[in-house]
């Protein structure tokens, strides 16, 4: 049990002055019951609803976005991909698993559940992410295969084996499973090609979902999550 403007407050979706003056209001209910007070005990599992609706509070969330161009996945800047996660599925501590580049669309995930966040970018999981991509000129078999083979540079950096689909005209399916920085783009670019459009459809076993237009966020269910590590 627990007082109940800490249980608003802790999930990071109010303040804790903001959590007092909704209670006071008359607008928290916790299982069908107003609360009556602000340090009035309620279990922690409790539903939670305010004007009506259910809030989720528990600690942790894990979010699918499908992220538009335009905005990065940092933390604290004005056109941060977190600014756009609604208020309910808002948590203190939110980052972004990985990072898609300012003007790469598709499937984020959004926790902030470090050890989460961990097993799906640690490069031991070798978790796939597929791209679609659209690309300067029409990919060519021997670009098939200079991916399949890896790259390694002069400078001794190394990029292992991608998958390269050629799609209709100037477009590809890429898959790859080290998420190194912009290393999509960087591959192309070592087969004298270049990436015009990018976003990412999936990451390990979880589709991006369709029907999320650029911008939105849902929360990922609990197969959705387990889907990311199935191959
Ligand atoms: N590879 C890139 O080059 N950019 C991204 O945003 C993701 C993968």
């Amino acid at each position: 049990m627990k007082r109940a403007d800490a249980v608003l407050s802790d999930s990071g979706i109010f303040s804790r002055s903001e959590a007092r003056k909704a209670i006071a209001d008359g607008r928290v209910f916790a299982d069908g019951k107003k609360i009556a007070s602000p340090s009035e005990k309620i279990n922690e599992n409790a539903v939670i609803t305010v004007d009506g609706k259910a809030i989720n509070i528990e600690k942790y969330v894990y979010l699918m976005m499908n992220k538009p161009q335009g905005y990065i996945c940092e933390n604290g800047k004005e056109n941060s991909v977190l600014s756009l996660v609604p208020k309910e599925y808002y948590r203190k501590g939110l980052f972004t698993v990985g990072r898609l580049d300012k003007d790469t669309e598709g499937l984020l995930l959004i926790t902030n559940d470090g050890e989460f966040a961990h097993s799906v970018i640690s490069p031991k999981k070798n978790i796939e992410k597929l791209y679609f991509a659209e690309v300067e000129r029409e990919v060519v078999a021997a670009d098939i295969s200079a991916f399949a083979n890896g790259f390694e540079l002069k400078n001794g950096e190394k990029f292992a084996p991608a998958i390269l689909e050629k799609g209709e005209g100037k477009t590809a399916l890429v898959t790859v499973s080290e998420g190194r920085f912009h290393e999509v783009k960087r591959l192309f670019l070592l087969t004298g090609n270049a990436v015009l459009y990018l976003k990412r459809l999936k990451t390990g076993g979880l589709w991006l979902d369709m029907s999320l237009s650029a911008g939105q966020t849902r929360a990922l269910t609990a197969e959705e999550k387990d889907l990311i590590f199935a191959k």
